[in-house]
Formats: C-alpha cells, structure tokens, sequence
C-alpha cells in the first residue's frame, strides 16, 4: 500500500554502501522505501515492523509530523548560517532544549553530526579540559573491549573492536583498553543487568597501576553496549568505575548514542543507572535521525576549565561546518519536545517487563545460547555454524525481513531496539516472527 510514488533503482552499482556486504546485497537486496510509525514498507508497499529503530535511532517511532514540519518550516526561514564566531537562535535553543534531558549541572552541549564525531569531539575535550589544568602528561585514553565509539581515529582506536581496525593500520597512541564485560556463565540469560562482574571494573586499577593516573586524561565506556551485541553492565559496575576515575581525576565518558533519548527508560541512560559522568556523547534520537546530528554534553565544570583558561580568543580549535545546523537544531527541538511530552522514557519502563519476558520466551529456540535484555534493547546470541561465524544470524535477518521484521545482526547475535512508541501486539508479533525464524534456520 504505497501511497506516494517510490522511484525504483535499476542501478545499483554506484553506491558504495557502508558497512556493507555489497555484493551479497547486490546480488538480493532488501529495499526500504517509506517509513511510518512503528512500520517500514518496501518499494513493493509490503509492511515490515522495525525492530531496530532503523539503527537505534528512530526513538519516537518514524515520520513524525512535529519534526518533519519544524524541519520544513526552518528550512522556509534559514537554510543554514555558520556558528563560528557567529549564531543563529535555533542553535542555542536547541543546546538548552537538550541540556534539559541531561543530568544537574551537564548544561553545555557541542554539537555534531554523528556519533562517530561526538565519540572524537568528546576525546579531544577531554585532552583540552586536562591540558587546561596543567596536567598536559594526561594523554592516555581508555576504552573496552568490544566498545564501539564510531569509525574515526579517536573512536575507532578507544573502541574494541578488532574487525573495525585490521584495515586500517595504525592507531591512536597512547590508547590502552579495560576488559569486556561479556560471556560470564553465571550471567546467561539474565534479565536485566547481570548480578556478577562488578570485579571487572578493577582492572581500571591495573591500568592506573601500568601506565600511571597522570598519563591517563579519560576512559570512554557505553553503559550499555549495543553494537557489539546487547552487553548489560553487571550491577555495580559503573559505579565501581566512576569511584575509581574520581579517585585519580580521570574523566568518564559515557557514550549514550544508543542509551540516550529515553532506550533505558530514562532521558539518558546514566539516571537510570545511577551512575553520572562528566561528559556524554549522542547522536541518533537527539533528532530522531530525521537529519544528522550528534552532540558532546559535559559538565559545566568541564566547559568552564576549558574556556576559562584559555588565552583571549578561539578556546577550543576544534568544529565542524554544520555543528548546530539549523535544520538539524529544529529536529533536535521537536524531537526533544516529543520525549517530554510524551514520556518516552516513562513508556520504556511500563513496556519493559512485557519486553522482557517476551524476549526470555526464546530460551528454548534452536541455538540460543544466551539471551539479554535492559531498557527496550534485547540481545539473542545464537551459537554460530562450525566454520561459518555469523552466517546463521544473517539467514535469520534475511528470514526476518522476507516475514515483515526489521532485526539487526552482530556477529551471532541478534539485537533488538524498536521505536519507544511500541505496543504490547507489536511485541508480541516481534518475537513470533523471530522464533519462526530461529526454528526455520535451525
Ligand atoms: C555507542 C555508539 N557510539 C557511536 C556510534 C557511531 O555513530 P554514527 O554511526 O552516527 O557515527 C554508534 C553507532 O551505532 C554507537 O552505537
């Protein structure tokens, strides 16, 4: 059911897709050609439920006329004026409109146009904001294993992800990694955040302990991992961290491109885990991905450090052309709008036992061998084929998507992290599509 007229590609050779197995995708492509509420729709009009929020990014559920229109209207009004040296209004409301999801006392926000930049921006303000209290041996950054902080330098060296780096040679120096928090037995098929592991937070001492605290600027962590397949922080284990970068004046990072907006049932994901740090980095639902952008948000106290003792003039050489793009500002302001007033985060919490014990009814599916939920996030690993890492789950996407569900995979494992807007019949057509699937693929 196709109300507008869709375009169909009968060329698919110019487009170089990212992160993409293009020429499996060449040969069988699954096309999306409009998206409403909880739905996708192919160019053939079949309906297809997101289960992934596109890429954990469209938070309020798809085509939202609020931020279509305000997107609309600002393009009629500014198309787009530069913010160095220089500002447009729409820019600044939209900073104070975010600085009111985050914690008491995270009031600055720069902006991006991507996780990738605000993991790199919020990187760089953490060398500037020690550089600027004369601890200028601080330049070490500390990542996890299988932490994914985005496809630049900064992100892609403090991340932990092998595959993503083996092409490209070289990295960061001064980078070092605390281990990750997955695979312990005692953990499977916990619901929520697992009981054991808190211990793993430690290994923070070892590192202070090899390199020194005073090499040591920032450790980036997400407080809960997405992209590497649905990883729970085990109880007191952000705590543990967040004691131990106090104690030798380490800034904590937490990325929340995915845990930010309302995924964890709180604005951002920190007050749900009770854990604040000094900066967080977004992206995705800040505009409900209707246009790009992304944003570093950080204590005052980290601006005021920064700014503050600077010589006279630029105090941090360091922007991008569309930070705080007048279009992406007016999505950020109605998507803002939106979680408030519609209580995004209130909803995730009311849904999230439903969610949950939906998700753990797939124990017993052929090769589930761990399954993993928080918030409206849902991780399925799947034991792989001998010889064959991640074709099974690549079978189930596939099958998925030929039964109308959007899943994305991960090696193995399956995620799940649909539109907050979510109701308990989609729920429940989700996880039936998806034991369909795992017992085809059996
Ligand atoms: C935790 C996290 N950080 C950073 C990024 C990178 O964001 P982007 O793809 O917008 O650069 C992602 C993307 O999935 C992410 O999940």
């Amino acid at each position: 059911m196709n109300e507008i007229s869709i375009p169909r590609p009968n060329n698919l050779d110019a487009y170089w897709m990212p992160f993409s197995n293009n020429r499996a995708f060449k040969q069988n492509p699954m096309m999306l050609a409009r998206a409403k509420g909880m739905f996708y729709y192919t160019p053939e009009g079949r309906e297809v439920i997101d289960g992934t929020a596109g890429l954990w990014c469209c938070n309020a559920g798809h085509g939202r006329t609020e931020i279509t229109e305000a997107i609309q209207k600002q393009a009629a009004v500014m198309d787009y004026a530069p913010t160095f040296n220089m500002g447009h209004p729409i820019a600044f409301e939209a900073a104070a409109r975010v600085a009111e999801m985050t914690p008491d006392g995270m009031d600055r926000v720069f902006f991006t146009n991507s996780g990738s930049e605000s993991d790199d921006t919020a990187l760089k303000i953490a060398l500037a904001y020690q550089k600027a209290k004369g601890q200028s041996s601080r330049v070490r950054l500390i990542g996890r294993e299988r932490g994914y902080h985005g496809v630049g330098f900064g992100g892609m060296s403090v991340g932990g992800i092998g595959g993503n780096r083996r092409q490209f040679g070289g990295q960061l120096p001064y980078v070092d990694h605390l281990p990750h928090t997955h695979g312990l037995k005692e953990n499977f098929f916990a619901k929520g955040m697992p009981e054991h592991g808190a211990f793993l937070a430690d290994k923070l001492e070892d590192l202070v302990a090899l390199h020194g605290a005073d090499t040591i600027a920032a450790v980036m962590v997400e407080p809960v991992s997405g992209s590497t397949g649905v990883l729970v922080p085990p109880v007191g284990y952000l705590k543990r961290l967040r004691e131990i970068c106090t104690k030798h004046g380490i800034l904590l990072i937490f990325d929340e491109v995915i845990t930010g907006f309302s995924r964890i049932g709180a604005p951002f994901g920190c007050e749900r885990l009770e854990v604040i740090p000094d900066m967080i980095t977004m992206a995705k639902g800040l505009t409900n991905a209707a246009v790009p952008m992304g944003a570093v948000a950080v204590m005052n106290e980290v601006y005021d450090t920064v700014v503050n003792n600077s010589p006279a003039g630029i105090e941090l050489f360091h922007g991008y052309t569309y930070s705080g793009h007048p279009l992406a500002a007016a999505a950020a302001i109605a998507s803002v709008d939106i979680h408030q007033k519609e209580d995004l985060a209130g909803r995730v919490r009311d849904i999230e036992p439903y969610w949950e014990q939906a998700a753990h009814s797939l124990k017993d599916a052929p090769n589930v061998v761990d399954i993993r939920n928080f918030g409206l996030i849902a991780g399925i690993e799947l034991s792989s084929r001998p010889g064959a890492p991640g074709a099974r789950a690549m079978d189930i996407l596939r099958s998925c998507f030929d039964d109308g569900l959007l899943v994305r995979v991960t090696g193995d494992i399956i995620a799940l992290s649909p539109p907050l807007i979510i109701e308990k019949p989609h729920v429940d057509r989700i996880f039936n599509t998806l034991g369909d699937a795992l017992r085809k693929a059996a």
